[in-house]
């Protein structure tokens, strides 16, 4: 198999060639947002030069091919992740956005006194909060699957918190701060066989892989276009059309509606009836971008390279004295979070930025995994395909010039 041909990847996005510091930026926070290439920017950049008008609203020229634009992105998501139907994807303001979609929906609506909901100890805070909310309003239990210290989902006792009061398990596919992948398959047949429903969190799963929604069997899929190299400010929530179809709105307001009088408003159909207001027009079409540029590059190669700066990065970082590495998981992607003993993340986060090395520090919206290893925060690189083993050096070297500094 050909590798990926990482340096003409690079050109594509225009950030990478900057500095930062006086120094070439080495960007190694893809996990809180990646970079954007410039075919994103430019749709970005097109639609308010030459088209900017509003969506499924004006008669006039503008607003028809905003539509379509708008439309037609629809349809490429859904074909990019394999729906059923393309009504079944939501436009959202992402990941955050559409787990409170489903909490205050679906959630709402069929959450109830005494009865459960699964979450698991490695999740984002946006899959954690909504739903503790939703417990306390409904008098109902959020369960917790643990995990073991290698960051990896115990199955066993999965199976033991499953019952007949499980309403909703909601899961990440890849843990932010650990990059362990999660069984979501198995995950999802086990909540099914007791006919619970399932949500999974995709947000880092999408930027590593291709996602097909009819072969996963998630109810629910959400994801935000900017960790997948789109813009900020908008995301999607698939959902399985019967679902989507039972449940009630999310806001009030224009395009969601078929008819209003003061006495009565009927609904709009999907997926309008999710998508009240003027959406993220831009951001859709920077996302149908996105989605045409994923669709150029050979996800093979790509897992291939990534695999490939996942175990050079382990090794390489492994080897420095005093360096833990947290997150072991068997089935992991290019995320490596770590402490060096002595030294504080933020410290160690700030002195790599004197060397243009972007890296986050703290609790990654991971409090109570943070809690679990007994740790304030960890140091963080999390990779894209367009990071190098070059790269890798430099934040060895980066490393290893602060603890000279720090210790
Ligand atoms: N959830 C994002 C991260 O992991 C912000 O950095």
């Amino acid at each position: 198999m050909p590798t990926l041909d990482v340096m003409s990847i690079r050109k594509d996005f225009p950030i990478l060639s900057r500095e930062v510091n006086g120094k070439p930026l080495i960007y190694l926070d893809n996990g809180a947002t990646s970079q954007k290439p410039k075919q994103v920017i430019d749709a970005i950049a097109n639609y308010y030069q030459q088209d900017n008008s509003n969506v499924h609203r004006g008669i006039h020229h503008l607003s028809a091919i905003a539509t379509d634009q708008f439309e037609h992105v629809r349809k490429k998501i859904s074909s990019y992740i394999n729906a059923n139907h393309d009504h079944e994807v939501i436009f959202t303001k992402g990941t955050t956005d559409g787990i409170n979609l489903v909490t205050a929906t679906y959630g709402k609506m069929n959450v109830g006194k005494g009865d459960e909901v699964i979450v698991s100890a490695m999740e984002h805070h946006s899959n954690i909060v909504p739903w503790q909310m939703l417990c306390e309003e409904k008098g109902a239990k959020l369960k917790v699957i643990p995990i073991n210290l290698k960051g990896e989902l115990i199955m066993e006792e999965y199976d033991e918190l499953l019952s007949s009061k499980t309403k909703i398990v909601a899961v990440n596919h890849i843990s932010n701060t650990l990059g362990t992948i999660n069984p979501a398959r198995e995950i999802i047949n086990k909540a099914h066989h007791i006919g619970a429903k399932v949500l999974v969190d995709g947000a880092q799963a999408m930027p590593h892989q291709k996602v097909d929604m009819q072969a996963l069997d998630a109810d629910w899929y959400v994801f935000s276009a900017h960790k997948m190299f789109g813009p900020t400010g908008v995301g999607v929530l698939y959902g399985k059309e019967d679902i989507l179809n039972n449940m009630p709105p999310y806001q009030g307001g224009g395009d969601m509606i078929k008819d209003v009088t003061f006495e009565k408003t009927t609904y709009n159909d999907l997926p309008h009836k999710l998508e009240a207001g003027t959406p993220n027009i831009a951001g859709v079409i920077g996302l149908g971008a996105t989605v045409e540029y994923l669709n150029s590059l050979d996800f093979e190669q790509v897992n291939q390279h990534e695999k490939e700066l996942l175990n050079y990065v382990t090794e390489q970082l492994k080897a420095i004295d005093g360096l833990q590495i947290i997150g072991n998981a068997q089935n992991k992607t290019s995320v490596l979070s770590f402490l060096v003993e002595g030294t504080h993340p933020s410290d160690l986060g700030a002195i790599l930025d004197q060397f243009g090395i972007a890296i986050r520090t703290g609790h990654h919206c991971t409090q109570p995994l943070m809690d679990f290893y007994n740790i304030p925060g960890t140091a963080r690189a999390s990779f894209a395909f367009y990071n190098t083993k070059e790269e890798i050096d430099a934040l060895k070297k980066g490393i290893v010039r602060a603890l000279e500094m720090l210790l």
